[in-house]
């Protein structure tokens, strides 16, 4: 109950701090904190001892009137003044009474008939109130009246008696002969009170003053390293600098800087690679264009040049299509794949069968090159992916394991599943990658050996094309690799796919 009432309360809280734009700053936030924080402290000090001085004056008043007043009744027993009023002594000292405490006071004998009043106006009227017919009884009373500004007491006035016989002589009995009715004025404790409260709101007032200023000069300097790394970052987005951000004033600003550094790091390494990839398409595409040109221009400029020539030119300048169509086509795929996963298209299928197909294709290739092409299967396997982009996965590594090969290698391709993946791994006995190149073989146009992958043919797309089909199915690709000896590409796919 207390949980979800919290929760509502929290949950009230942030709507009033988002609808009130001014609460939605730190800088007021701090500074309301700080405020609320000192001003309890103060106003409830203030609360608390004004009452406490006021609780003690009114006992201290208390205890001292009830003093004076069985002094007082031990007189008026001793000169029987219930039964005769005129006692000069005993009238001047009520009235002396009356006066010091600011109040009134009644002499009540055992018949509830007043028989003295410092007023003058009850005097031989009958009382009967609670209080008194308790104090008859032996009971004494005072209750402090507030608003009206005045403590009321009862006394009983008593007479002690022996009683007993001979042998009890000693036993002595207190007898109620009358009562003592006083109300004092509490208004001089309440001048004090006043005095002290207009005293307290001074001291406090000034409290509250240094305590604003102190709150606001503390907002302004809690908040003082966040503006400066929101200069910081205006003035890197602006490109005032390429410097890294560093605000080191406080831990935050500082995991702040980091952090936007990080991100500024990775951007212009994205920005770098992207225009490295721009240049690298405009000339990758120009190769074959140039290489086109060359050979018209030179079948042009001979008049009488023999058929076989331009057959043979003819033959270059159509492999240089091909070359232009092959790259236009690998671009097409990545930035398909670059897209959104919404393309794919998942079918569950025999991945055995699969495999089988794409060796079968690239057969022809790996007997041109004398490269032995072996498949083994472990296990049947059946997963939910996307052919196409599976067989482009494959259809590379394989393609790459028998172009990077020796003469008389081989190349062996092994399908292996457990419950949640399944594993194919293309084994080579190739020339291998130098390990420092096996962090980039899946950038877009890496190629380890540029002047010899040339030669070998190929645009450097294969792996960059592989590697983010496989993310698509939310699989990994890994190579190992040692120069001269061969290399072993494994790719784990999930048996089911995930989508999004
Ligand atoms: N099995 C392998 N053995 C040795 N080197 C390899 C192997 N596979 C890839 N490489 C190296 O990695 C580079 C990148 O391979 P990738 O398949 O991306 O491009 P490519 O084969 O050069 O061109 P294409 O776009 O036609 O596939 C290759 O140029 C090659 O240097
Ligand atoms: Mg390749």
């Amino acid at each position: 109950m207390y949980g979800l009432n919290g929760v509502l309360a929290i949950t009230l809280l942030k709507k009033i701090l988002h609808k009130f734009t001014f609460l939605r700053s730190l800088k007021t936030r701090i500074f309301l904190l700080l405020l609320i924080v000192g001003l309890i402290p103060c106003v409830s000090m203030r609360y608390a001892i004004l009452q406490n001085y006021e609780q003690r004056a009114v006992s201290i008043r208390t205890s001292d009137i009830t003093t004076q007043l069985r002094i007082l009744a031990n007189h008026l027993i001793t000169y029987h003044y219930l039964q005769d009023t005129s006692s000069e002594v005993i009238n001047a000292e009520i009235n002396q009474l009356s006066t010091l405490y600011d109040g009134r006071v009644m002499v009540i004998n055992s018949d509830l008939r007043i028989v003295k009043d410092t007023y003058g106006i009850s005097e031989n009227k009958t009382i009967i109130s609670e209080e008194v017919l308790r104090c008859a009884k032996g009971e004494s009373a005072s209750k402090y009246d507030r608003d009206n500004g005045y403590i009321e007491m009862t006394i009983p006035i008593t007479e002690t008696v022996a009683s007993g016989e001979l042998e009890d002589a000693q036993r002595e009995t207190e007898i109620v002969r009358g009562v003592m009715l006083v109300s004092a004025s509490t208004d001089s404790i309440m001048a004090t009170l006043d005095a002290l409260s207009r005293q307290a709101l001074i001291i406090e007032a000034i409290v509250i003053l240094a305590i604003v200023v102190a709150s606001v000069m503390a907002a302004r300097v809690l908040i003082r390293p966040f503006e400066k790394i929101t200069l910081a970052l205006d003035n890197a987005q602006e490109g005032y600098t390429n410097d890294p951000i560093c605000v080191n004033d406080c831990i935050e600003t500082e995991h702040i800087g980091d952090a936007f550094n990080r991100v500024l790091g990775r951007m212009k390494v994205l920005d770098d690679s992207r225009q490295e990839f721009v240049s690298n398409v405009s000339h990758e595409l120009k190769t074959p264009i140039t290489s086109m040109k060359v050979l018209a221009d030179s079948l042009i400029s001979q008049k009488d040049a023999p058929i076989e020539l331009y057959q043979e030119f003819m033959e270059d300048i159509a492999a240089e299509v091909e070359r232009e169509d092959k790259i236009i086509t690998d671009l097409l795929a990545l930035v398909k794949m670059d897209r959104t996963v919404a393309d794919m298209n998942i079918t569950e299928m025999d991945i055995n069968v699969l495999v089988e197909l794409i060796m079968r294709r690239l057969r022809p290739i790996a007997q041109k090159k004398d490269v032995e092409l072996v498949y083994e299967s472990v296990r049947p396997v059946t997963a939910a992916v996307d052919e196409v982009k599976i067989t482009l996965v494959l259809s590379n590594l394989v393609e790459n394991a028998i172009k990077y090969n020796r003469e008389h290698g081989w190349v062996k391709v092994t399908l292996d599943a457990d419950h949640q993946f399944f594993t194919v791994t293309v084994a080579d006995s190739g020339i291998g990658i130098p390990a420092d190149s096996l962090d980039h073989i899946y950038e877009r146009f890496y190629r380890v050996d540029k002047s010899r992958s040339r030669e070998i043919g190929g645009t450097g797309l294969g792996l960059a094309i592989a590697r983010n089909a496989v993310l698509m199915h939310h699989g990994s690709i890994n190579a190992e690799s040692t120069e001269g000896e061969g290399t072993v590409f494994t790719v784990k796919i999930p048996l089911s796919y995930i989508g999004g």
